[in-house]
């Protein structure tokens, strides 16, 4: 892989893949002696080359974006290091010792008697749950919209995740859906997916999300109550759209 640089051994990419989703191929690397993650975004063959390489550095802007200002705002998010715009790659910090939430509620969830939480698995989640929603808060508080806020693109600090009195630490990948919007229906979309995400996977804790939307109106006063009623109508289309087929 090409990863446009000249001082090779200062910017290393491994090619062995570390993870392929829909639009990018994700590998290790490193950049002076830091360890990273570099996404590739790959071409659509399908879609128009012009368009497709208008929506590669869309993506990819929207990306770099979303990372710097959900990190001025304090949301823990990768550190960028370096853009390859000829091969389309993004060298940015490797999270070490995270797990995605998905993968996170799924492991306390394994360690629980017949799919119900003793209380210790319910303390984590809930502290989990609060944390989410004021992370989700803050960013739609400043205006930003992730455009894909589903459990694998929240990632949580496993290191001191024993520890009870400790909030857990989280930070937020991947965007490149995103935009500054103030809009309530973006936000509501944001919930939405959110919400899909955790009930599609964990519908043995519907409690989860609750708690979530109570910490995010928490976070976001000023505007939550209004996103509440884009989540509810757009809740509703979905329903619908649902009932239809
Ligand atoms: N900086 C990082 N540090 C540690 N792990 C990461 C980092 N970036 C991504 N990951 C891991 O790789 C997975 C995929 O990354 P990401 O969500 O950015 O790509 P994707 O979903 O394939 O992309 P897209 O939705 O743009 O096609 C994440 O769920 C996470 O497990
Ligand atoms: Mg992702």
């Amino acid at each position: 892989m090409d990863s446009n640089v000249n001082h090779a051994s200062a910017v290393t990419v491994n090619q062995q893949l570390f993870k392929q989703g829909a639009e990018a191929r994700l590998f290790t690397g490193s950049f002076f002696g830091r360890k990273t993650i570099v996404k590739e975004r790959f071409s659509k063959k399908y879609r128009h080359p012009e368009l497709d390489e208008r929506l590669t550095k869309e993506r990819m802007r929207a990306e770099l974006k979303g990372l710097m200002r959900c990190k001025n705002i304090g949301i823990w998010t990768p550190a960028v290091y370096f853009v390859g715009s000829k091969s389309n790659t993004v060298h940015m910090e490797l999270l070490e010792n995270v797990d995605t939430v998905n993968i996170y509620i799924g492991k306390l969830l394994m360690g629980c008697v017949d799919g119900s939480c003793d209380v210790q698995c319910t303390n984590k989640l809930k502290q989990l749950a609060e944390e989410v929603g004021i992370t989700v808060g803050k960013m739609h508080l400043a205006g930003i919209i992730h455009g894909d806020l589903t459990t694998s693109n929240i990632l949580i600090d496993t290191t001191n995740v024993e520890n009870e009195s400790t909030k857990p630490k989280l930070a937020l990948i991947d965007f490149g859906l995103s935009h500054v919007d103030n809009s309530a229906e973006d936000k509501g979309v944001d919930l939405y997916v959110l919400e899909r995400a955790l009930t599609s996977t964990f519908s043995n804790i519907p409690w989860f999300f609750d708690i979530v939307l109570t910490s995010y109106r928490g976070t976001y006063t000023s505007g939550g109550e209004e996103v509440f009623k884009k989540l509810e109508e757009i809740r509703l289309r979905g329903r619908k759209r649902t009932m239809i087929g």
